[in-house]
């Protein structure tokens, strides 16, 4: 349903212990009361999520943090004063009202405040913080818009609230900046030059790693079903009767490929990662064997775009 028209209804599921999907400003999230362990249990169930990868908690206000964690540490405060509402995901102390299922018993609580109007309105309107990881099935695409949801989770959602595609395209930027030395969890759709110039210099510690700290930091995750292979400069197909896609950043020529996504014409890199999982679905529902792809330039946003495409590319083993 509307985003704007559903939310009382869905914020009335919300505090039922139901699970509602919404549209953020970066990715759609399968929200639950984040105070209800039942309610997030059952989002680990929808998903297929294994329990070892926490959610994030969504507020409708930064001011709200406070109330629910108590003083924050000050380059904490700093950048929710600076970023939020926005896509950047902070790191506080687990409160004690927060069930550690959704945090996988870790003492940390990741928490952001969504820069999409209708999901604070939701998560006021519930009256609780709203736990919400992506609103897709472990380990496949983000969902960019409402369809994506409904054809990867189905009847396990009890509302999907359709607000159009997202702005961002791209999951939130988690940050750990409790101890001295703000340390980056995951790229996301903050770029990397937005903290440093916030904070000075900061670690970007969101490599691959088989016991991650932030499991959208696993190798492979974001996955298409088709293989996909990331490739500077692919050039054209070889003419072998195989049906490739070719996911390109900007135009180029294509001849060769059965299917063709363009991130962005011009090659606005904010476009192209709002374009980017959108294009990713279409592709793997193209009926093509393979998918080739070319990473953004590695800057700004851009970085989140190749840090997506590395993982999806993750899959993909040459023996088939
Ligand atoms: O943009 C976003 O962040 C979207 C929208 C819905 O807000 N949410 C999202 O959630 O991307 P999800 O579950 O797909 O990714 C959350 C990431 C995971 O990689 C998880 O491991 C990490 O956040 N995370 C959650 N709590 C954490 C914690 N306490 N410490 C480290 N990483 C944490
Ligand atoms: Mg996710």
């Amino acid at each position: 349903m509307p985003a704007e028209r559903g939310i009382a209804e869905a914020a009335a599921v919300l505090r039922a212990g139901g699970l509602v999907a919404f549209p953020t400003e970066t990715v759609y999230g399968l929200g639950a009361n984040a105070l209800d362990s039942r309610a997030a249990a059952r989002i680990f169930a929808a998903k297929a999520r294994p329990t070892f990868d926490p959610l994030i908690t969504h507020l409708a206000d930064a001011a709200d943090l406070p109330a629910l964690v108590g003083a924050l540490p000050p380059a904490v405060a700093a950048l929710a004063e600076r970023f939020w509402p926005g896509p950047l995901t902070l790191l506080v102390d687990r409160p004690a009202v927060i069930p550690p299922i959704v945090t996988s018993g870790l003492d940390t609580m990741a928490v952001r405040v969504p820069d999409e109007t209708s999901a604070r309105a939701l998560i006021r309107a519930a009256g609780v913080p709203v736990a919400a990881p992506s609103a897709n099935r472990f380990g496949q695409l983000s969902p960019t818009r409402a369809e994506h949801v409904v054809r990867g989770l189905g009847a396990a959602v009890d509302v999907v609230l359709d607000g159009g595609p997202t702005r961002c395209g791209i999951e939130s930027t988690i940050v750990d900046a409790r101890g001295p030395y703000p340390v980056v969890l995951r790229l996301g759709a903050l770029p990397v030059e937005d903290l440093v110039a916030a904070l000075g210099p900061v670690t970007v510690r969101a490599g691959n790693s088989g016991q991650p700290v932030a499991p959208g930091t696993l190798a492979a995750h974001y996955a298409p079903r088709t293989p996909l292979r990331l490739l500077r400069d692919a050039g054209a197909p070889p003419a072998d009767g195989i049906r490739r896609g070719l996911l390109a950043f900007r135009d180029r020529p294509a001849d060769g490929y059965a299917a063709v996504q363009v991130l962005s014409p011009a090659g606005d890199l904010t476009e192209a990662a709002a374009q980017l999982f959108d294009a990713l679905h279409r592709l793997d529902a193209a009926g093509v064997t393979e998918i080739l792809a070319e990473p953004a330039p590695d800057e700004g946003i851009g970085r989140a775009i190749n840090d997506r495409l590395g993982r999806a590319a993750a899959t993909w083993s040459p023996a088939g």
